[in-house]
């Protein structure tokens, strides 16, 4: 059996970096609600005339070189975002062009912060079923483009990066399982009011902002997320006490630390950046991989359960070994 298999990662975060005390010059917040509540003391924001392709650009420059490939190798290119420069063409054909690689299947998809998981999954199942032989899967977001700077009950949260995969065919696992879902009848707890079909026009005007009923998401994201990930390992004939790492999505360290509860994994094996770089939506997963590859805890051979919850809602995880 064929397996698909990450062979190199890497990141991109923006220069500009905001603090907790930077908002408090903002809006009525302090360091220690924030710190407290979501586990945030700084995140990265992009520059004004940077997009989500250049993050991705540079994110996928690393990964490719982590991976010893040439661009010239590469067959698919899928990006998980909300935040594309354009509505059309899809981001991925802009990165495919940039990178100079070859016309091939380039696609974005939108899963709001499950988008990484999402696209991974997708390049899973192209690999396993011999269509593609090196995907460039990525996971970015600019979403610091959607906060509203005056309302502290979401610009804390959020920060802007890109983290980036090579994932190419192995005889040896490789991703062992993924699981994807979603139910939109959670639309209303987190969402953007404005697309391209919906208000556009007066998006400026109408004030549009990111609308999230914090508390109930909080609370969803903990049930689905506990339920998801042991559906993982049930369907691998895992057992949580085999996991060597936990990867989550990273939205807020008492979501992290109620999800390595639920596991019996303790803390010092769950790979968290929330403090440096805030909710960074699609790109959550893949940047952390990324830091705890290259910080060396993350070591090949071992078992990794990835996971990640956004609006919709989605959810999704996958479980490999690295
Ligand atoms: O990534 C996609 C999925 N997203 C998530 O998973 C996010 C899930 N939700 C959360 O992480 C948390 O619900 C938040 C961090 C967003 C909020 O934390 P919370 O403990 O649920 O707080 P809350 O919304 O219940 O608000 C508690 C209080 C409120 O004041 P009152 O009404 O009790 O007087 C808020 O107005 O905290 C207040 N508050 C703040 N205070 C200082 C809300 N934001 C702030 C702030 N600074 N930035």
């Amino acid at each position: 059996m064929t397996y698909s298999r990450i062979v190199g990662t890497g990141r991109y975060l923006p220069e500009r970096i905001m603090t907790n005390a930077d908002l408090e010059k903002i809006v009525d917040t302090s360091d220690e609600w924030i710190r407290t509540r979501t586990g945030v003391e700084r995140r990265h924001v992009c520059a004004e005339d940077q997009t989500t392709s250049d993050m991705c650009i540079e994110a996928a420059k690393v990964a490719i070189e982590d991976a010893g490939i040439s661009v010239s190798e590469i067959d698919m290119v899928i990006t998980g975002t909300t935040t594309p420069d354009l509505i059309f063409p899809n981001i991925s054909t802009i990165i495919q062009h940039k990178l100079g690689i070859p016309a091939c299947t380039a696609f974005s998809l939108e899963a709001a912060c499950t988008g990484f998981i999402y696209a991974l999954t997708t390049a899973d199942k192209f690999i396993k079923a011999g269509e593609v032989k090196c995907a460039l899967v990525m996971g970015a977001e600019c979403i610091t483009k959607l906060v509203d700077w005056s309302d502290r009950n979401t610009c804390v949260l959020f920060g802007d990066g890109a983290g980036a995969v090579i994932l190419k065919p192995s005889e040896e696992p490789g991703i062992i399982s993924c699981h994807l879902g979603a139910d939109g009848q959670y639309k209303d707890l987190l969402y953007y009011p404005v697309g391209a079909s919906k208000d556009l026009a007066t998006a400026g005007t109408a004030g549009a902002k990111i609308m999230m009923s914090g508390n109930e998401v909080f609370k969803v994201a903990v049930k689905t997320l506990g339920k998801i990930a042991m559906e993982t390992l049930d369907d691998a004939g895992v057992s949580k006490e085999e996991l060597d790492w936990l990867v989550p999505h990273q939205a807020n360290i008492r979501i992290i630390q109620a999800m390595a509860k639920r596991l019996d994994m303790p803390m010092e094996k769950v790979i968290v950046t929330v403090q440096d770089h805030g909710n960074t939506s699609a790109a959550s997963v893949p940047m952390a991989l990324d830091v705890g590859i290259r910080d060396g805890r993350l070591k090949r051979g071992q078992l990794i359960l990835m996971e990640a919850f956004g609006g919709g809602f989605t959810w999704g995880s996958v479980l490999m070994r690295l």
